[in-house]
């Protein structure tokens, strides 16, 4: 994160506070997150979102994923830097509303709800619903007219658009599970447009809008433009068949990050300035007035804020063969592992380690920073170059850990989950506390 400084001694800050001392106090593995750096970039998304559309003359509200990681204190960070919040599931919805988050602030996704979640949605208020099928459309139509409340919702669309790091696929038919097509299906119809059809036709529904969301991890615009066009499109059939114009449409998240040194994230301002000029552009010749745009960064808010401290515990070099020749890899075990970040074993995702709380003069060595769990696909850093003074005892911190960390841990090998710590301004201060073994054993009755 931009608040991590290594002093002359070696040793490293967060927002002013030394990782020993971090370890010393909140023990290890521990996820720490700046606190004015999640803020800085929730408010860079949201300014230049707005001055993005300001100019071609239309609102935005960007809503921060909660699924990358949502504590009270996270979700109320988002919403004080005047973020909404967006939600997959009851879980995040109670979370969001501990802290505070008024309904009208929530989104609630999800391709398979169920009846409590939508019922405690409804309860709340939440400013969106966004439905995922036809069944879904009946179920939130059925569950509002129950509670005589008319439920906003939006109708999410597959547009054919897929992009994720630096693929771009751009297919008819769509294979997996999230959206309705908006392409026809083999009778000659839309799903997407039956959806938006039966939506309007319910009285206990309000047609907010259509919703779209690509991919994660995205380095490119130009899936976002493609995107927003198909939707655009949508919006204008619809409402010259049916006389129904949404008032807005949801581009969704997945701006990337840099996770390793060198790497180019996206930059909110020229991107949000491209779909802006884009939006502005498909309106222009479709004839239709801007909608209400909103977006949803999970990654891109909290991923480069957080880091994850681990303490070393075993060294091994191991001797290794393969088409290059033969050379040592320095195995080096942490006390975690893909129970604290599984996206490694589950993506092949890379980061950086680096050797913290201490300075060294040793020559680097190649290595690989590998957990504790039973199993060799537990791998925490693919390839790093090392201090080769590296020993058990040693900090090792682990960069852009923020995003789908703590939000996809487990309790694999009855590991208990890490804390989430938040540092700000020299001091710091547990959001989650660490699990414990009587939490582990308390829900097992025996
Ligand atoms: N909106 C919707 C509807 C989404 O499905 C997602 C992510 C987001 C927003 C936020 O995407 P972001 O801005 O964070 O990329 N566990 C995977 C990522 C899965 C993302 C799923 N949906 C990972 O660790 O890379």
């Amino acid at each position: 994160s931009s608040g991590v400084r290594r002093r002359p001694d070696g040793e490293v800050e967060v927002a002013g506070v030394g990782v020993t001392a971090l370890a010393a106090e909140h023990g290890t593995p521990a996820y720490v997150l700046d606190e004015a750096d999640f803020r800085a970039r929730a408010r860079a998304y949201r300014t230049a979102f707005e001055a993005a559309f300001a100019e071609v003359g239309t609102g935005v509200d960007v809503y921060y994923a909660g699924k990358a990681l949502l504590t009270v204190a996270v979700a109320r960070w988002a919403r004080s830097e005047g973020l909404c919040v967006d939600t997959a599931s009851g879980g995040e919805l109670a979370v969001a509303l501990r802290a505070g988050v008024p309904g009208a602030a929530i989104g609630l996704h999800g391709n398979n709800k169920s009846d409590a979640e939508i019922t405690a949605a409804l309860d709340a208020g939440v400013g969106r619903i966004i439905v995922d099928s036809l069944v879904e459309v009946e179920r939130v139509a059925d569950l509002a007219a129950e509670r005589g409340v008319v439920a906003p919702v939006m109708v999410r669309v597959t547009t054919g658009v897929h992009a994720g790091g630096h693929e771009y696929i751009s297919t008819a038919h769509e294979d997996q599970k999230f959206g309705l097509s908006v392409a026809a299906g083999p009778d000659g119809t839309s799903p997407a447009t039956a959806a938006l059809e039966a939506v309007v036709a319910r009285p206990s529904l309000r047609l907010l809008g259509i919703h779209s969301h690509i991919g994660s991890q995205i380095l490119e615009p130009s899936g976002f433009e493609a995107a927003a066009r198909v939707v655009l499109r949508l919006r204008a059939d619809l409402a010259a068949r049916t006389g129904v114009l949404v008032d807005e449409v949801d581009l969704g998240g997945g701006y990337g990050i840099a996770y390793l040194p060198g790497e180019q994230a996206l930059e909110p301002a020229p991107v949000a300035r491209e779909i802006a000029a884009s939006v502005a552009s498909v309106c222009a010749e479709l004839g239709t007035p801007l909608p209400r745009i909103s977006v949803e960064p999970g990654r891109a808010v909290v991923g480069p804020a957080g880091l994850t401290l681990y303490t070393v515990g075993t060294v091994k070099p191991v001797t290794v063969s393969d088409d290059d020749g033969t050379f040592t890899r320095l195995y080096v075990s942490v006390d975690g592992g893909m129970s604290d970040n599984i996206r490694p074993a589950l993506y092949g995702a890379d980061y950086h380690a680096e050797v913290v709380g201490r300075a060294s003069a040793a020559e680097p060595v190649l290595a690989r920073v590998v957990g504790k769990h039973c199993e060799s696909g537990d791998i925490v850093v693919h390839r790093v170059m090392l201090p080769g003074d590296v020993r058990a005892g040693d900090l090792l911190a682990v960069a852009a850990t923020g995003a789908y960390g703590r939000s996809m841990a487990s309790n694999y090998n009855g590991l208990t989950r890490p804390p989430v710590v938040a540092a700000v301004d020299g001091t710091s201060r547990v959001l989650v506390r660490r699990e414990t073994l009587d939490d582990l054993l308390g829900l097992d009755l025996g």
